[in-house]
């Protein structure tokens, strides 16, 4: 944290060694919810957001992340009563599946309706190293008062490909973290030490494992964002993450179009969906592929989107 964004935390009481960041935002509602109390959950979102919330008997009220508002939550939209009720809200940019990203205008007003609730902000930073064109993604400890409200999660399985390593980290408040602990102790007792010591070891020289990962995810984003285009799709490049959103045209349901790209070319997306009705009308790839592949998928996805102008898809109903 003090390397990366400057800012010093005790390593003993203001940061917890993860099974992944998803085992710690899953687990996270048990540590500070109460059953019937309000959780805020962005859609399309991260599913363990939604899934951690169910499991502990939140109430999950489901927030849309619209095109119109650059994919931010916004809790100036939340209804009144849903922030008086609501104990937590995950919010995570560098952003799946949407790959936005958040301003600081954006993290300094979330943080101040926290504040002013009392919401406890779950800040997913699964992605902060990972950016482009020279964007930095902050640490949502760099905005004022957020050290009184929020919890960050971080993931080593993006920033230096761990992701079956199974580890990651919570960094906040003394109290949250301990009771955070309280509940991975009745359940995991945290991750193996030899990950945790190769979890160091990879921290410790971040900077030069990180810089490849990085040139190389752009290389991709580039390569599909050019190769969608000239298929016929709009899109912008995205600055984060390792996600395309792709919009498709008006009234087509994503689930019917992934169905005929695998069938008809065999490309695998994700349909919006798949996140929930407020990820309709939108498909995700994941750039998991190198540069040439991508550009294959995305001559195959024009492919099913020809068709589509052709009336071969059927229209959302
Ligand atoms: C937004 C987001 N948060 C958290 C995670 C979890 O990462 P991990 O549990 O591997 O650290 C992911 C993985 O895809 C993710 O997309």
């Amino acid at each position: 944290m003090e390397r990366r964004f400057g800012l010093h935390f005790d390593p003993v009481t203001e940061t917890l060694p993860l099974i992944g960041s998803k085992e710690g935002l899953a687990h996270l509602p048990f540590a500070v919810v109460n059953p019937g109390d309000a959780t805020i959950v962005p859609e399309p979102g991260y599913q363990a957001y939604l899934g951690g919330s169910i499991l502990a008997g939140a109430d999950p009220y489901i927030a849309a992340l619209r095109p119109e508002n650059d994919f931010l939550l916004e809790l100036e939209q939340v209804p009144e009563a849903v922030l008086r009720r609501a104990k937590l809200v995950f919010v995570n940019y560098p952003n799946n599946p949407t790959a936005a990203v958040a301003t600081p205008a954006y993290l300094e007003r979330t943080v101040a309706i926290c504040r002013r609730y009392g919401i406890l902000l779950a800040y997913d930073n699964a992605y902060c190293d990972l950016t482009f064109d020279g964007y930095r993604a902050p640490s949502i400890f760099e905005f004022p008062g957020a050290r009184e409200v929020a919890l960050e999660f971080f993931s080593l399985s993006k920033s230096f490909s761990m992701t079956g390593w199974r580890i990651g980290f919570a960094v906040g408040r003394p109290d949250l973290i301990t009771a955070l602990t309280r509940v991975k102790s009745y359940t995991d007792t945290g991750p193996f030490l030899a990950v945790q010591k190769a979890g160091a070891a990879a921290l410790d020289q971040a900077e030069a494992i990180v810089a490849p990962i990085r040139a190389e995810l752009e290389a991709r984003r580039d390569a599909a964002v050019s190769a969608l285009r000239d298929a016929g799709f709009t899109l912008e490049a995205p600055k984060a993450a390792m996600y395309l959103w792709v919009a498709l045209p008006a009234g087509t349901t994503s689930a019917a179009f992934a169905k005929r790209a695998i069938e008809g070319t065999g490309t695998v997306v994700l349909p919006g969906s798949a996140f929930g009705p407020a990820g309709e009308g939108f498909f995700r790839i994941a750039l998991t592929v190198g540069a040439d592949r991508l550009r294959i998928a995305a001559a195959r996805l024009g492919r099913t989107l020809q068709e589509l102008h052709r009336g071969a898809l059927a229209p959302a109903t």
